[in-house]
């Protein structure tokens, strides 16, 4: 079975090729010609994934997912959430994310803060969609060189080290787009 993952973000798709069992083989949107950046002009991480997903199906014609993720910290009110992206400007590096939320979150004591992924999947005229979680803690400083985005700096629960120390199938067994994969290929299966 071939699907395409709606994203440009080379460590998703890795990590998504950790996740997915051998029958379901994944097109990238540099397979299928599609170069263009997909804006993500919702106001939910769901109507993002969403967003994504229908951009491939209306006008690619492809049964397709797309993943969106949000950092959400509790002494943040929930903060960058949909717009963790984005979270320190506009053209904002991981580096530059994960420096202001260190700075944002200095002198705070409760550190909780979890991911959350929503995968739309539109499979034959329908849609569907997979949410995962992952809770845990933001750490005081970096720790660890793997993974991306706020990976140094996140800490999941029952864990003593980030996920930028965990190989991708550590990782991929509790992350937030693990459970979420788990919930979308149980379902294709
Ligand atoms: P996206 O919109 O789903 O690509 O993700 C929004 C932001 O969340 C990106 O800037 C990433 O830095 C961050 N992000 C997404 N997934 C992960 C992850 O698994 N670990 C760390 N950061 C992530």
């Amino acid at each position: 079975m071939k699907i395409v993952f709606a994203t440009n973000n080379k460590n998703k798709v890795e990590e998504l090729k950790t996740l997915l069992p051998d029958h379901i083989e994944i097109l990238s949107l540099k397979d299928i010609g599609c170069t263009e950046e997909i804006e993500e002009t919702e106001d939910t991480i769901k109507g993002n994934a969403k967003l994504k997903a229908d951009y491939i199906t209306k006008n690619y014609g492809y049964d397709c997912f797309a993943d969106d993720t949000g950092l959400e910290v509790d002494a943040l009110d929930g903060a960058p959430g949909v717009y963790s992206a984005r979270y320190a400007g506009e053209d904002a590096t991981y580096e530059d994310n994960v420096q202001k939320m260190l700075a944002e979150m200095l002198n705070k004591i409760d550190r909780k803060a979890k991911f959350r992924t929503v995968i739309a999947l539109n499979l034959k005229g329908n849609q569907y969609l997979f949410e995962g979680v992952c809770e845990g803690m933001i750490l005081k400083q970096k720790q660890g060189k793997k993974g991306f985005g706020y990976d140094p700096i996140f800490q999941p629960d029952g864990f003593d080290r980030s996920f930028a120390e965990m190989s991708l199938e550590e990782k991929g067994k509790i992350s937030h787009r693990g459970l979420a994969v788990k919930k979308l290929v149980s379902f294709l299966k």
